[in-house]
């Protein structure tokens, strides 16, 4: 199966621009499923909310997941995308996964970062895996999160224990921690990872923030097989075995999975 990134650095306010940037790359790529940043329609760092009332759109038909929905049939490829959602007046970092014949699963952000707190409703709706079905490539069960959510150890062991085997990661990055933490998180869990981060920066209301790039994708043994650089666009991909992922032995005797103390563990 070939799966990766696209990084690059999505125009704030702007998801006419964002969709014409996306289209242009990814046109005629051979790949099975790609990965875009969060917020990849909107950019990211709001100071005002007419900002995101103009770069929302709700999942079930606004200019941004239509176009995902276009280019994914036409190239026959998965695409997971962060977007910028509305629901009924509502604002959500959202992530959504578009098949090729047109069927879209969302994914709210659950762990919201910073400032993010102020301007989106938290996720809710349960983790799951899903189940995709390629001719290349069989049935993959795949996971959904969305940046800072990394450092909730719990949302990709809840992933992985639902049996996702790719964890699909969009992100606007800018502490200098999660791509090292990516290999923990790929190990503990023996699940592939790709973490599709943005570049650039945005200022808003006195505040900056520089994105930090280097998406990077990640095998079940803890291995870098792809990195970006920090600050250009660059679209990777790479060829995975995703059964690999479905093996939690680490040794002869231990397993990931099996070997948990479950009645030890803290239990809220
Ligand atoms: C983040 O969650 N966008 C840092």
């Amino acid at each position: 199966m070939k799966v990766g990134y696209f990084q690059f650095k999505p125009e704030y306010c702007n998801p006419e621009k964002n969709i014409s940037i996306i289209e242009k790359n990814l046109s005629g790529i051979d790949i099975d499923l790609i990965v875009l940043p969060e917020l990849a329609n909107s950019g990211y760092l709001f100071s005002r909310r007419d900002d995101l009332f103009r770069s929302s759109e709700n999942i079930s038909g606004g200019i941004f997941i239509n176009a995902l929905k276009r280019i994914s049939s036409k190239n026959k490829f998965h695409i997971v995308s962060g977007i910028c959602e509305r629901s009924e007046n509502k604002f959500y970092n959202t992530s959504v996964l578009i098949c090729p014949e047109g069927k879209v699963i969302t994914y709210r952000k659950l762990h919201l970062f910073d400032t993010e707190k102020k301007w989106f409703e938290a996720g809710n709706m349960p983790i799951s895996a899903i189940e995709i079905n390629g001719k290349k490539f069989g049935k993959v069960r795949i996971g959904m999160m969305i940046c800072f959510d990394w450092i909730f150890p719990e949302t990709m062991r809840t992933l992985a224990l639902k049996g996702a085997q790719i964890i699909c990661h969009p992100s606007n990055l800018v502490m200098p921690y999660c791509q090292r933490a990516m290999t923990t998180r790929a190990l503990e869990n023996h699940v592939f990872t790709i973490t599709a981060n943005r570049t650039g920066m945005e200022t808003a209301g006195g505040k900056t923030l520089t994105f930090t790039g280097q998406s990077v994708i990640v095998s079940p043994k803890g291995k870098y097989l792809q990195k970006a650089s920090k600050n250009r666009k660059e679209c990777a991909i790479v060829k995975i075995n995703p059964k690999e992922a479905l093996d939690k032995k680490i040794n002869p005797v231990n397993d990931l999975f099996k070997d948990r103390r479950k009645k030890f563990y803290f239990n809220e």
